[in-house]
């Protein structure tokens, strides 16, 4: 039964004011890919057509959209769903299964999005520190500017109960627990990480992390830069431009990147984030406690606004 999910492909949020978004999304380091009939959809440097789309309307979450391995997936999906199979409106086209968890979240499950030419970045120069000091004659450089958004990498709902929504989304898209939440006991589980099942192929630390907090709603979706100094050309970038900075810079314990969470012009919270953990199947599952979820390795504490 189910699939297995390759991966998160975008977030879908309306806002009243297209301009004023695609602003804010070029400052965070995304490029137009198309904006008509009152949709903006924007891109990063990979081949996704894109990773974000804004509907001109009332500010808020929509959607996630999954990305499957294949149509044949898609059909298994919308034939033990009993639904149907729908072209996907966008830039690349493609098709959806479009699926309403039990927190009325809409998630879409897409495939067969035509993909675009990548964006190269210019070659990176290597560090000169303690383990090593391969860069000689040549002096390093950062251009000011936006980060260069890669990828989508994860999105973070809260939930309202957590067990339920573990086995709505486990048992559909195949997704592994990486580290589990508890507040004590198995029985108190908060929440968990939750990767995709790749076989052998490495997938990040987690793709949804589901938090049971008893009131559903839209925590983050994180985007994956080009690199640490990337992230904080960003992060100057951003804080020049007068963007509302919710939490960083830091680096996660479960997932291990490093982090820096914005909000968008309604609220909604973005991150950037570099440096996480790709893990494969045979990592297994693991359990860790709410302090090693909130804690970072070294930055400042989550703000009480963290996640809602
Ligand atoms: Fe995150």
């Amino acid at each position: 039964m189910g699939i297995k999910i390759q991966d998160v492909a975008y977030v879908r949020f309306g806002a009243p004011d297209l301009d004023s978004m695609e602003a804010f999304l070029a400052e965070f380091g995304m490029a137009r890919c198309q904006r008509f009939n009152g949709r903006l959809y924007m891109r990063g440097l990979d081949e996704d057509p894109y990773l974000h789309v804004t509907h001109q309307g009332e500010p808020g979450f929509l959607a996630a959209g999954l990305e499957a391995a294949s149509i044949e997936d898609l059909e298994t999906l919308a034939r033990e769903e009993s639904v149907s199979i729908d072209s996907l409106d966008g830039p690349g086209g493609g098709f959806v299964v479009k699926l309403t968890d039990p927190n009325g979240f809409h998630i879409e499950v897409i495939a067969g999005r035509t993909r675009v030419s990548s964006i190269e970045l210019t070659p990176r120069l290597p560090g000169n520190d303690a383990y090593g000091t391969p860069r000689l004659n040549a002096v390093k450089r950062v251009a000011r500017g936006p980060s260069h958004v890669k990828r989508l990498g994860h999105c973070v709902l809260n939930v309202k109960n957590f067990r339920e929504s573990e086995a709505w989304y486990k048992s559909r898209f195949g997704l592994i627990t990486s580290d589990e939440i508890n507040l004590g006991s198995p029985e108190q589980a908060f929440g968990a990480f939750l990767r995709c099942d790749r076989g052998n192929i490495p997938s990040d630390h987690h793709t949804l992390f589901l938090l049971g907090t008893g009131n559903p709603g839209f925590n983050h979706a994180a985007y994956e830069v080009a690199d640490f100094d990337d992230l904080m050309c960003g992060h100057d970038w951003l804080k020049e431009k007068g963007r509302h900075h919710e939490w960083g810079v830091g680096r996660h314990v479960l997932g291990s990147q490093i982090f820096d969470y914005w909000r968008d012009p309604w609220g909604h919270t973005l991150e950037h984030w570099t440096d996480g953990d790709l893990l494969d199947a045979a990592w297994g599952s693991h359990r860790a406690t709410i302090q090693e979820a909130l804690r970072s390795q070294w930055g400042p504490p989550p703000p009480s606004t963290m996640g809602s």
